[in-house]
């Protein structure tokens, strides 16, 4: 009997999922939907909609699927894991009710106050009060977050000493100016100060596995300047968290939750990615996120030493039992982005060179998102973050000094890439 995987999504972090199942002996054979050209070195890739939950179950039926992974967060939301598992097919992923999580603010920070988790002081307002929300403002203490409750492509929050920003925001999201119904209603929220991390876990509706913790950078440029992206780079492991912190995190934050889904019958089962701010009063949860992170899932799967297959079945099942192992190694990602981004790039098509000979160093793998295939074959580019060039070594010092030199190999006109990523990690 052979197993197949259907992996959902086209980005970094369904190419790094994808690499990571096809190093599983447990599997035979990966499909993905719709993929990109470097997920297409794994399996075959099929034009399916991510996002429309009956065309994805009818192609897991189709083909037979043993396991159907969901990487992004827009088919959870729309409930693909529950069409898949309708049609009696194993789906890793939560359920659109739990996915609220990630598709509700409000939601998210309702769970976690009633589950007793430290988070900022926060107040919800819909569009009809506009006079509440600027009154509440006030009350905070010179660092203010608005927020969309609703999706917004990972733009919809700003942060800011200025209150005459903050009201305008406040403004333009409760009169779907700014993101239309998404940010009808909206959550504001204390600003809070120190390091940002994240903590991976894998979840089968009432246990929670640590994977690993990483951190972004969701700035565009060097010393965190610029625009916010969708991440320009990661690491993994956080060498300022250790041990202690995250088994106080699974404590005090991602077992309550959990207990609090399953009470508001949406259990959850998947991979909760936990947002945290390291504040001078203690670790609280900025938000979470009902997926792996993009680019953070590209650090963490190469270093994962248990098998990746088993713990995405097992978790889909409802029955986490293999432990999760990790090798004492470090994972640095690069994001190579191009001209323009963000907002959006200007151009696209431009023939990337070098993914080959880059990917060839020591410890090396490229993931690819933003790419496509032109007429001739050419690996070209096709959006705005690009490639992730990972590297794993002894620590991250020497995943970085990898991860950069494959990183100088590749090159397309307008080519843009941080080159501080992991800097906050060296000793
Ligand atoms: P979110 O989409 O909720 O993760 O917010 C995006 C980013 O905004 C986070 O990664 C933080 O950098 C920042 N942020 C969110 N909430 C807060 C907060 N309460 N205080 C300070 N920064 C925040
Ligand atoms: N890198 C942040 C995210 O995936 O949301």
């Amino acid at each position: 009997m052979s197993t197949r995987v259907l992996v959902v999504g086209a980005g970094g972090r369904e190419h790094a999922l994808a690499w990571g199942l096809a190093r599983s002996p447990l599997v035979d054979d990966i499909v993905c939907a719709p993929g990109n050209p470097g997920m297409a070195t794994i399996g075959e890739c099929l034009p399916v909609a991510p996002t429309d939950p009956a065309a994805v179950a009818d192609l897991a039926t189709k083909l037979d699927a043993d396991l159907v992974v969901v990487g992004p967060e827009d088919p959870l939301v729309a409930g693909v894991v529950d069409a898949v598992a309708a049609s009696g097919r194993k789906a890793f992923g939560p359920s659109a009710a739990a996915a609220r999580l990630e598709g509700s603010k409000a939601w998210m920070k309702d769970v976690l106050i009633e589950a007793g988790v430290p988070t900022a002081r926060y107040g919800t307002f819909g569009s009809g009060q506009e006079p509440e929300a600027l009154d509440f403002l006030q009350t905070l203490p010179g660092l203010y977050v608005v927020k969309t409750d609703g999706l917004a492509a990972g733009k919809g929050v700003v942060v800011t000493e200025s209150i005459a920003e903050a009201r305008d925001a406040v403004r333009a999201y409760l009169s779907g100016v700014a993101f239309g119904d998404a940010g009808r209603t909206c959550v504001i929220e204390e600003g809070l100060t120190g390091p940002e991390v994240s903590l991976f876990a894998l979840c089968d509706g009432r246990r929670a596995r640590a994977v690993a913790t990483a951190q972004d950078h969701k700035r565009a440029f060097d010393g965190d300047a610029g625009p916010n992206t969708g991440g320009m780079g990661a690491y993994s492991p956080v060498p300022f968290v250790d041990a202690g912190v995250v088994d106080e995190l699974m404590e005090r934050a991602l077992v309550p939750t959990l207990a609090e889904l399953d009470r508001r019958g949406a259990p959850f089962r998947g991979t909760l990615f936990c947002g945290i701010m390291l504040t001078p009063d203690g670790a609280k949860v900025l938000e979470y996120n009902v997926r792996f992170g993009d680019p953070e899932c590209q650090v963490v799967v190469p270093r994962l030493a248990s098998d990746l297959f088993a713990h995405l079945s097992e978790s889909a099942s409802g029955d986490l039992t293999t432990p999760v192992e990790l090798s004492d190694i470090a994972c640095v990602g690069v994001v190579l982005a191009s001209e323009g981004y963000p907002p959006a790039p200007e151009r696209r098509g431009d023939v990337i060179a070098g993914i080959d000979r880059g990917g060839a160093h020591e410890g090396v793998v490229v993931f690819q998102s933003g790419t496509a295939t032109d007429d001739r074959g050419d690996v070209v580019t096709n959006g705005g973050r690009v490639l992730t060039v990972t590297a794993v070594g002894a620590d991250v010092s020497e995943a970085r000094d990898r991860a950069y030199a494959a990183a100088a190999e590749i090159s397309w006109p307008g080519v843009h890439y941080r080159r501080d990523i992991g800097a906050q990690a060296l000793p």
